[in-house]
């Protein structure tokens, strides 16, 4: 009831009246006014007045499932919520949630984690109440191999989600970081699970967590992090950015099962590669070169021409790619 009555407010510009939320709901005025008093009680701003009924005029950057749910604009990405003030991973939670046979688009989100996963084994520190941390469960019934891909899509998806918020220009760093102003500011971690003979997917959890209202970082590293904080000046609200990534996955991967490949995205996603035209240096465990990036292909590949004219796919996998100069 409470997520119902909130995103009622939300959708209005002036006053509800408590009568039109009994009717709407079947609920007492009791009962409506319980909400409001709960939701007051959590930092929403509600103004009420006789006769005319209640206003929503702020929201506290709680990230709460109410909140989300009340804002989200999708038909099935993170309309199964669970939230955690506090949990270890999201992707575990997500992991374990799968495997209890939770729904495609189940979205795990968590306010604090003890336990943040990176890639290749780190771990992602966590600031509470600062960040978004978030998962969400998908189904595909694509070939295995196709998998990765799926991090490229979340890595496009957050950059206009994060622009479309802000107003910040967000880069994306091949396959899937996101930088401002040169520094990483968002980070993907894409999990997988096969079937049993190993020769489709059995589900896949796609880990986002992106340094929204950090403040200060520490010394070691912040030459090489930021938060959208740090560069618009203004605090970011959490729910907010994930309504909008949830809007913005939902439409990149339904196109993506569409085309079977990346076309649909490819063009915005090159617009937004922080190397693109830019020398770079392929650590490739069988030989590292250098070369200019030319962008991404459809399957994923970044395109490196070298010295000779030649041009190299490069796959993600265990490559990483560096600009001559620095992170980026
Ligand atoms: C990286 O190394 O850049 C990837 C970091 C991914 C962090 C996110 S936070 C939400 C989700 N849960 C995790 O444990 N990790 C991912």
């Amino acid at each position: 009831m409470k997520t119902e009555i909130l995103t009622v407010l939300r959708e209005t510009d002036g006053y509800v009246s408590g009568q039109e939320l009994c009717d709407r709901f079947g609920v007492s005025r009791t009962a409506v006014w319980k909400v409001i008093n709960g939701l007051k009680e959590e930092g929403y701003a509600i103004a009420s007045l006789p006769r005319k009924g209640y206003r929503l005029e702020g929201a506290p950057d709680i990230v709460s499932e109410s909140e989300l749910l009340s804002r989200l604009e999708t038909r099935w990405l993170g309309r199964r919520v669970v939230f955690f003030e506090q949990t270890d991973s999201t992707n575990t939670q997500a992991k374990r949630l799968a495997e209890e046979g939770a729904p495609e688009g189940t979205l795990v989100v968590a306010d604090m984690q003890t336990a943040g996963k990176g890639r290749r084994g780190r771990s992602w520190q966590q600031a509470p109440g600062t960040m978004v941390s978030m998962t969400f469960l998908l189904k595909p019934e694509f070939a295995p191999d196709r998998a990765s891909m799926l991090t490229l899509l979340a890595a496009h998806s957050v950059a206009g989600a994060i622009e479309a918020v802000t107003g910040l220009s967000a880069a994306i760093k091949w396959p899937n970081d996101i930088v401002i102003n040169g520094k990483k500011t968002v980070g993907i971690l894409t999990e997988m699970s096969l079937s049993v003979e190993q020769d489709s997917i059995h589900y896949v959890v796609v880990g986002i967590g992106i340094n929204v209202n950090i403040r200060e970082f520490p010394e070691e590293i912040k030459d090489v992090a930021t938060s959208l904080y740090l560069e618009s000046g203004s605090q970011v609200n959490r729910t907010c950015l994930i309504g909008e990534v949830m809007k913005r996955f939902e439409a990149d991967y339904e196109q993506f099962i569409a085309l079977e490949n990346l076309t649909g995205i490819l063009e915005d996603y090159n617009a937004h590669l922080v190397s693109m035209n830019r020398e770079v240096r392929v650590l490739d465990p069988k030989g590292e070169f250098q070369g200019i990036s030319r962008g991404m292909n459809q399957n994923g590949e970044l395109l490196v021409e070298k010295e000779d004219g030649s041009v190299v796919c490069v796959y993600a996998g265990e490559v990483s790619v560096r600009g001559l100069y620095g992170y980026v």
